[in-house]
């Protein structure tokens, strides 16, 4: 086997709207989804234990098959009928955890994808993506990437004409939210808005990168705990003041970006979130 190097790039959610409670106890949902560059690095490569291992830079990620990284591995291989064997992936995680966006389910695909090179199997992204939804909801995104609308529970996929290329500013406050515990919670709040999904999808035909902005929503912000909100509001106000064409949190949190079209802006929105908040990134979308 050859080691393999591949990148892991975090997505943000551009709208995401739970349309109702599924009898399975998961969520329909309807999602623009964006990657960025900003990203975790992994390599492959033959195994020195008896059995798959996950190394990363990050000592309380599990090393085991809780990881979705390893959990991608296993899937692949039993979809394939391949006998597992040792395996050592080293993940280098830049992509901040627990934040909305999508690492571990990142990570995941991206297992799929060096799978899919290591054997010469020659899958296409869609059946690679099918394989993902047995690892995670936003896996099988994640294994497509760039631009796409996502529905039913995240595996439903739709390429969409590429967001204008911006810079993006991306912010974790100091809080970190569960979240199965805020997929309960939107079951019982009344949601103030809705996100213009199809004003979205007609900003993208028309290449309008302000008006996809304008319509950036998310209505987890909604079910968030008051504490938090007032975080998430504290960290989207800075990214508007400093010039963001747009602001939201991504996914269930807590991680909230900008899309700007200046760098200068992009740069200044950074340098004071940063000083508040030490998982600050800047990066540009794919
Ligand atoms: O599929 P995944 O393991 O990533 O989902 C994590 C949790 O998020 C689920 O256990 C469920 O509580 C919630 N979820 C949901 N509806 C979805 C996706 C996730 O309720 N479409």
């Amino acid at each position: 086997m050859q080691t393999v190097k591949v990148h892991a790039p975090a997505k943000l959610n551009l709208t995401l709207d739970v349309l109702g409670r599924r009898e399975d106890g998961y969520h329909d949902l309807r999602m623009v989804m964006q990657s960025v560059q900003l990203g975790d690095t992994m390599t492959l490569e033959p195994g020195k234990g008896e059995s798959i291992r996950v190394k990363s830079n990050l000592g309380f990620l599990p090393t085991d098959g809780r990881n979705l990284a390893a959990a991608a591995a296993l899937t692949f291989w039993k979809e394939q009928g391949i006998e597992p064997y040792p395996l050592d992936i080293t993940l280098e995680k830049v992509t901040p955890v627990c934040a909305g966006l999508g690492g571990g389910s990142s990570d995941a695909a991206a297992v799929l994808r060096a799978m899919n090179e290591i054997h010469g199997t020659g899958l296409s992204l869609e059946r690679l993506a099918v394989i993902g939804q047995k690892v995670g909801s936003d896996v099988p995104y994640c294994v497509l990437g760039c631009t796409a609308l996502a529905e039913g529970k995240g595996e439903v996929l739709t390429r969409l004409p590429p967001l204008p290329k911006c810079w993006v500013v991306l912010c974790k406050p100091d809080f970190s939210v569960s979240t199965p515990a805020l997929f309960a919670q939107i079951d019982s709040v009344r949601l103030r808005r809705r996100p213009d999904t199809e004003g979205v999808l007609k900003a993208l035909k028309e290449g309008d990168l302000p008006s996809v902005a304008r319509r950036l929503y998310n209505v987890f912000e909604d079910a968030l705990p008051e504490r938090c909100a007032a975080k998430v509001d504290q960290v989207k106000h800075v990214l508007i003041q400093q010039g963001a064409l747009g602001a939201a949190m991504s996914g269930t949190g807590s991680a909230v970006f900008g899309l700007f079209e200046r760098e200068e802006e992009a740069q200044s929105a950074y340098e004071e979130l940063r000083a508040l908040y030490p998982e600050t990134f800047l990066t540009q979308t794919v």
